[in-house]
């Protein structure tokens, strides 16, 4: 494709463009600044492409999304969830005995060293889960210090999917005041999750092959996003060379806001804030759109999903069959999809092109299961590991990484000179 032409003070520069596997266009700013001195400003980052990636592909127009070319409505229907991991991580499906031999690695490497649960049992029994598990994850750092990326790398991946789902359930177990689970090898990723979080030392647990089965594709729906805030973070602190563990913490920090992850546990206080205000959705509705107000419909809207966001639909399809299956009765579906009916007709969303979003159905789902509201963000956190270690492989195995060190366009006083205090 022919460089794009900038014309800058008169002088014209020639830019490089560069086009994806799927035709995308993007023009390489790369030389800009070294040869005219400018630096472009893009808030928020809306039409900057910050890397070449070849994890995920999402057309937001068209509502599309793809895990290394793999449609994520027959990821989610065909596929598990640990399966879905290694294609991410290691680009390719695994074969029978490629992916035996990783779901045995990741059920081996499950414990937690006895000595990281004094840093668990330290912790304010009422403490936001998600704050526990990035610090419990940087401290990996500590028990699995990275000496040689090439030959430890592999092994902290296995580490670190295997150990996220029992630092999670633990901490949920000592927030309610009950004995730790240990991991069980017999049972796979969901399952032991599961029984991790809800069975008891004294009594049988029957893990609902109904709930395991919607855990694991909620979990493969969350799995990667491509350039989202988190991964974005991920992406900046692995360019300083910080190790996966220290660098997946920053992820999990990015991820708890309520505009991100954080949303999915605000959607169901949202559900039910508007249960005890007399159901009065259509008066939130109104809320919603008052400039006004700082009250916003979460789970709607979508930076890039600018038609539907392909996971809500999917989640949306699900709850139905998941609360069905489970004999669940939960009026907040009802509400959720009279909100969505709503909204949806209202010339405000339709202007402004906002949809529900994945976070908005998977709380109710999260919900039937049994997970308590404040751990809905670590299911999206166990749920989206997988995308941020494949994103911060794809950095540190391309030579050409650079460490991430955006400019500015400076705003603030021009020189001026010190005065003491006494004068000031
Ligand atoms: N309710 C009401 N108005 C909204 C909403 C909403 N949920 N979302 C966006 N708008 C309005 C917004 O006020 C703005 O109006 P105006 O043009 O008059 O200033 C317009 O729509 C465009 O929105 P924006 O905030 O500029 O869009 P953005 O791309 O910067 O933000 C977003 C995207 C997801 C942060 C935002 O839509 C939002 O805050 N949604 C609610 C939180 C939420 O559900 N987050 C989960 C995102 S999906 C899962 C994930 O990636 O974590």
């Amino acid at each position: 494709m022919d460089p794009a032409k900038l014309i800058l003070e008169g002088k014209e520069y020639l830019l490089p463009v560069k086009v994806g596997t799927e035709n995308e266009i993007g023009i390489d700013i790369s030389n800009l600044r070294a040869a005219s001195g400018a630096v472009t400003i893009d808030s928020g980052y809306s039409n900057t492409g910050s890397c070449l990636s070849s994890i995920t592909f999402i057309d937001g127009e068209k509502g599309i999304l793809q895990y290394r070319g793999y449609p994520i409505e027959e990821l989610a229907k065909n596929s598990t969830f640990i399966e879905v991991a290694y294609l991410l991580i290691y680009g390719e499906l695994p074969t029978n005995e490629e992916y035996q031999t990783f779901k045995k690695s990741i059920t081996n490497h499950s414990l937690l060293h006895e000595d990281m649960k004094k840093f668990l049992e330290a912790f304010p029994y009422n403490a936001h889960p998600m704050g526990v598990l990035s610090s419990m994850v940087a401290s990996l750092s500590a028990f699995y210090p990275e000496l040689d990326y090439a030959s430890d790398v592999n092994l902290n991946i296995i580490r670190l999917i295997s150990k996220l789902k029992t630092i999670a359930s633990f901490f949920y177990k000592k927030s309610i005041g009950q004995p730790y689970i240990y991991p069980d090898n017999k049972l796979c990723y969901t399952a032991d999750l599961l029984h991790m979080m809800f069975a008891l030392p004294t009594e049988e647990y029957e893990i609902p092959k109904e709930l395991s089965d919607a855990l694991d594709m909620v979990l493969i729906l969350h799995a990667d996003h491509e350039q989202n805030c988190s991964t974005s973070t991920v992406r900046m602190a692995g360019s300083s060379q910080a190790n996966l563990f220290a660098t997946i913490s920053a992820g999990i920090n990015a991820l708890w806001g309520p505009l991100h992850g954080g949303a999915n546990q605000e959607v169901i206080e949202m559900l039910e804030m508007i249960k005890r205000d007399n159901n009065d959705y259509k008066k939130y509705i109104e809320l919603a759109k008052d400039k006004k107000s700082d009250f916003k419909l979460m789970g709607f809207g979508h930076r890039v999903y600018k038609n539907f966001d392909p996971r809500a639909k999917i989640l949306k399809q699900s709850a139905d069959a998941v609360l069905d299956k489970l004999g669940v009765n939960d009026p907040l579906l009802d509400m959720a999809k009279n909100l969505e009916r709503i909204a949806l007709e209202d010339n405000f969303f339709i202007e402004k092109k906002l949809y529900p979003n994945v976070d908005f159905y998977s709380g109710i789902i999260y919900k039937a299961i049994g997970i308590p509201t404040n751990m809905f963000t670590v299911m999206f956190a166990l749920g989206r590991l997988p995308g941020w270690i494949a994103h911060w492989k794809e950095l540190r195995d391309d030579p050409t990484t650079r460490i991430y060190r955006p400019r500015q366009i400076y705003t603030g006083a021009t020189k001026r000179s010190f005065i003491p205090i006494s004068k000031r």
